[in-house]
């Protein structure tokens, strides 16, 4: 991948999403050379092959971007996990110790999303529109609740999607992640601009939160937070090919 994707430049976030590269197919072993003991370890540990791609594609896409943003060998970047909420380490917040570089990467369905930024801390948040069963309704502050119950039948799926990866997308950029009740947290309107509209027991939590909804095409819904200064959306398209190279993005600002 050259270098010239990945240029991260200050102020700006960038998001890119890509679609699993099946664990069966030609490009898979690429990806999975590019991943450390550990991270073959949790792959291997996967019982089917669903969560393996997405897992598997997730963290090749994370170590392919890193690695052109910093002129690095993807190989070897050395992640570490950070819990806001233990030390017992191995699991949390993921970033880079000996970089400014901020990083965030999530997956559902079959789509991961990997966002970078120099601004501050971020979280981004990928969901699948078509999730099986009920909306898990108790997640929504009652702010939430009141102007969800409001919504048409027909919109209601997008809708609670949309409040969910906003929701999701801030407590990754915290790194509470879902050790706070979700529920705690009011954002906008799912047809209102994203924003954090409050936070129930947190006072003055940290930097400023920005959110920012990501446009994506297909049936998923992507959200981004920073935590600190305003920034400029930067939201890539990317695939895999046969051979695992990734391919040229289509750009689009959010
Ligand atoms: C992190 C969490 C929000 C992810 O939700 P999800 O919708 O299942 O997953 P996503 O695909 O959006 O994101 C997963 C990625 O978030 C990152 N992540 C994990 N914990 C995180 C945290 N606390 N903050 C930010 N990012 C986190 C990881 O990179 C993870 O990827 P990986 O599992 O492939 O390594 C949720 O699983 C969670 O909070 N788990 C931990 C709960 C916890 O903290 N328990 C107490 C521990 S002491």
């Amino acid at each position: 991948m050259s270098a010239a994707l990945a240029v991260v430049r200050p102020g700006e976030c960038h998001v890119w999403t890509a679609r699993a590269v099946s664990v069966r197919s030609a490009a898979a072993p690429a990806l999975l050379k590019l991943l450390d003991a550990g991270e073959r370890a949790r792959y291997e540990a996967f019982l089917r092959d669903d969560p393996r791609a997405l897992y598997l594609t997730a963290h090749a896409l994370l170590r392919e971007l890193v690695g052109a943003e910093l002129d690095r060998d993807p190989a070897e970047l050395a992640f570490t996990a950070v819990c806001r909420h233990c030390t017992s380490g191995g699991h949390g917040k993921p970033r880079l110790p000996d970089s400014p570089l901020h990083l965030s990467l999530s997956h559902s369905g079959d789509r991961v999303a990997v966002a970078l930024t120099y601004t501050g801390p971020v979280g981004v948040d990928v969901e699948q529109l078509t999730r099986p069963g009920e909306a898990p309704l108790m997640v929504l502050s009652a702010e939430e609740r009141a102007a969800y119950d409001l919504l048409p039948e027909g919109e209601r799926t997008r809708g609670f999607t949309r409040y969910w990866t906003r929701k999701e997308a801030v407590l990754k950029a915290t790194g509470d992640g879902l050790s706070v009740d979700p529920a705690l947290l009011t954002v906008s309107a799912p047809d209102a601009p994203a924003a954090l509209l409050g936070w129930a027991e947190r006072e003055q939590p940290h930097p400023p939160v920005r959110l920012y909804d990501v446009p994506v095409s297909g049936d998923c819904l992507v959200s981004v937070a920073v935590l600190g200064d305003d920034c400029r959306v930067v939201m890539h398209e990317v695939a895999y090919d046969g051979d695992g190279v990734l391919r040229r993005p289509r750009r689009t600002g959010a």
